[in-house]
């Protein structure tokens, strides 16, 4: 039997931590719980045995959740840190955003706090497997977080955060400035009137569109098409473009959910973040398995979890997770290929990029270095969306048509 996890509540409210504990006790065969009413008590059961997940509540005398969270960062990194919090704790929240993994706001259902809890731990086993542990080790080139997005989420973190600001941040960045108004311009977005200014998109497509669109065009901006042969820097740039912007469209279709659709395009745009990091690492190695690849007509990632023990999808979210993108994004790069392998099937940005692949690949004329993979159709079939991945294929073939 699989080694049960070991999780740790904190609330400093006693009728919190009963209800958390009648709630969960259907999973005490898979979980081995501990509730304590404080981060000092919190800390202090930490040095007697390590836990792989701690869901804080925010607000308590003492210590507060965000210092408890810090604290745990810092001395088990390897720790899944949740927050579990009432929505009235906007600041408080703030405070936690570069510590914590997740977020949860009270009340919370079982079903929701024990997904959250269970796919956060399968995500993580997978960033920390031995496989992956080796092969960094063995990279010594990994991008680093584009300051220009990191300036951007700062800023959204401020009080006066405006959307003007956010377009300020861009604008100073000539070069960014104008591949943001090239994009936004393209026929993907099919907006009324011509963008001409970053501040302009923002309040266009919102601040989370525009974000994900900064960080991707650096991330892009990073790697050097003269290190890379068989894989072309434009050619996965136009099949991730067009990879986002599906997910966007087809989350669209199903949800309002603002957040959820930007995490869906910020997903398909970075998809195949791990190729290039591979390419730039191992560039010999990486051309001869992608030529393998071609001429046996096997799937990349294939080849690559035979070579590396990893895949592209994995080493994107491993330098994603590092990053401190959310989990959701995370998670969608990792199993873009197989999103079987989480254990919660649900509609997510990671249905949706999984899906948008494989439609960019079958719909695209370009070449594209990647064998087409199947669709997962027992994921497909769990989350109850196999009826939907026709209508999914006309939207993505319409916004094709229409440039919409
Ligand atoms: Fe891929
Ligand atoms: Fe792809």
């Amino acid at each position: 039997m699989a080694k049960k996890r070991k999780i740790l509540f904190v609330d400093d409210e006693p009728n919190i931590l009963q209800g958390l504990k009648r709630m969960l006790r259907s999973m005490r065969h898979e979980w081995e719980m501990d509730f304590v009413e404080s981060g000092k008590n919190a800390l202090e059961l930490m040095t007697q045995h390590p836990f792989d997940v701690v869901v804080s509540d925010m607000r308590m005398p003492g210590m507060s959740g965000a210092d408890l969270l810090e604290n745990v960062m810092n001395k088990y990194p390897q720790t899944v840190r949740i927050v579990l919090s009432g929505h009235s704790d906007r600041d408080m929240i703030l405070r936690s955003v570069r510590t914590a993994h997740q977020y949860l706001s009270k009340p919370c259902d079982a079903e929701m706090l024990i997904s959250t809890v269970s796919r956060a731990c399968s995500l993580r086993e997978i960033m920390l497997n031995d496989e992956m542990k080796r092969l960094v080790s063995k990279m010594d080139s990994l991008p680093s977080l584009p300051t220009l997005y990191m300036e951007i989420m700062n800023e959204l973190q401020s009080p006066e955060s405006s959307m003007k600001n956010v377009g300020g941040i861009i604008e100073k960045d000539i070069g960014m400035s104008a591949k943001i108004l090239q994009l936004v311009n393209s026929a993907f977005f099919g907006l009324p009137r011509h963008v001409a200014s970053p501040g302009q998109a923002v309040s266009l497509l919102g601040m989370e569109v525009v974000k994900s669109l900064a960080l991707a065009v650096q991330v892009f901006s990073q790697f050097d098409q003269s290190r890379l042969k068989n894989l072309s820097l434009d050619a996965l740039w136009h099949h991730s473009e067009a990879v986002g912007h599906f997910s966007k469209k087809i989350y669209e279709s199903e949800s309002k959910d603002t957040n959820y659709i930007g995490y869906a395009l910020i997903a398909g745009f970075l998809h195949d973040i791990g190729k290039l990091i591979f390419m730039s690492n191992f560039p010999e190695k990486y051309d001869s398995m992608i030529a393998e690849s071609r001429e046996k007509e096997i799937p990349l990632s294939s080849v690559e979890l035979d070579s590396f023990g990893v895949t592209h999808g994995e080493v994107g979210a491993y330098l994603l997770s590092l990053w401190g993108l959310p989990d959701l994004v995370v998670e969608a790069i990792a199993h873009h290929h197989s999103p079987s392998r989480i254990p919660v099937k649900v509609l997510s940005p990671l249905a949706v990029v999984h899906a948008a692949n494989i439609i960019e690949h079958e719909l695209s004329t370009k070449e594209n270095c990647d064998i087409a993979h199947p669709v997962d159709i027992a994921y497909f079939d769990e989350a109850g969306l196999a009826d939907r991945l026709s209508a999914w294929k006309e939207i993505c073939l319409k916004s094709i048509q229409t440039g919409d």
